[in-house]
């Protein structure tokens, strides 16, 4: 398993004995709490968030379901902010070419608050601040409530997601990705049984989010940003307060961003190739990147079942797959 015991507050383990629980495919003990799975250690981190984080006005937080898109949304949104800091995307000294995206933008619940609710959080003194985080959104609103800060959350496709899990998993535990091991994550994940599951709760929380408060929740999808990176970088640049100037667009910035955030450029960075984060090699966040890999692997029966759960979770909510 994953998390020992002994990490476990007593408090978190008096909650955990009152939630649904059960054991994951690869024996990780993981438990149900508002609606959501999360790992033991990943719960106490919830709870110290909700029990301690203070937002600032100015707050951007990245959020997505595990292997949505995660690592290029905190890449893009690094490369727009050190604009401001004078940072041009070809600088040699730029902060996306010493370190991986996860590690200039930590998880709430499992970097940043994952030992304690009243973390040191001086090394982000200088706003925004940028933190990211793959809990659902009905799990911060009590904390962020009346609270101005940004949120953009990028949605992937459900079997897409789920063949990068699959590929993602078996390279961090180190097992072979077999058709027996995707099929067990294929049910567990079908079921919604699964770390950071159901997925269709977690996208519908934040499209509803997006749809009450659009100002406040940008909902951003994997496959628009790479049909057209121009349109969606600049959304996304603009949802953050930080639109390309005329001149920036003349001088092919826009175009330079995408270069230095895409998946070819970043994983072939030495930082990329050889760092950890969290005892995860960095290489691991880059694979291949594409739309509709998951045909190569789910069969059509699977790819069925996935189909009838979406077209049941999503029905009526506008929200297309
Ligand atoms: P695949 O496994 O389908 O290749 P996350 O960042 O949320 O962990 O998601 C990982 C997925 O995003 C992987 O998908 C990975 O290859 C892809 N990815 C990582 N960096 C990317 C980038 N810069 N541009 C596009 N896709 C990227």
């Amino acid at each position: 398993s994953n998390v020992r015991d002994d990490e476990i507050s007593e408090e978190t383990k008096r909650l955990i004995s009152s939630l649904p629980s059960r054991i994951d495919y690869q024996g990780n003990k993981i438990c149900k709490y508002q609606g959501c799975w999360y790992f033991y250690n990943t719960l106490q981190g919830v709870l110290n968030f909700q029990r301690g984080f203070q937002p600032q006005d100015t707050d951007i937080i990245l959020a997505s379901y595990p292997k949505s898109g995660t690592t290029w949304l905190k890449a893009l949104t690094v490369a727009l902010l050190e604009r401001s800091k004078k940072h041009s995307s070809d600088d040699a000294d730029h902060p996306l070419l010493y370190d991986n995206p996860h590690g200039i933008i930590p998880f709430l619940e499992i970097d940043v608050y994952h030992q304690s609710s009243s973390p040191d959080l001086a090394k982000f003194s200088e706003p925004p601040r940028l933190f990211s985080t793959h809990m659902p959104l009905h799990a911060m609103q009590e904390t962020l409530k009346h609270s101005p800060c940004k949120i953009v959350y990028v949605c992937r496709d459900v079997k897409d997601t789920l063949i990068s899990c699959w590929f993602y998993s078996s390279a961090i535990y180190k097992i072979e990705p077999t058709i027996s091991v995707l099929e067990s994550r294929f049910k567990e994940f079908c079921n919604g049984t699964n770390y950071f599951g159901p997925f269709w709760e977690h996208i519908l929380s934040y499209w509803r989010g997006s749809l009450e408060d659009p100002k406040h929740v940008l909902f951003m999808r994997y496959e628009e940003m790479k049909s057209e990176p121009r349109d969606q970088i600049k959304r996304l640049a603009d949802f953050l307060g930080c639109p390309f100037t005329k001149q920036e667009e003349d001088s092919g910035s826009v175009d330079k961003i995408l270069d230095l955030c895409s998946l070819r450029n970043l994983s072939s960075l030495e930082v990329n190739k050889t760092g950890t984060i969290n005892n995860v090699e960095h290489k691991f966040f880059f694979r291949k990147g594409e739309v509709g890999d998951s045909k190569n692997y789910l069969t059509p029966e699977m790819e069925n079942e996935i189909d009838m759960i979406t077209q049941e979770k999503l029905h009526g909510c506008g929200l297309k797959f």
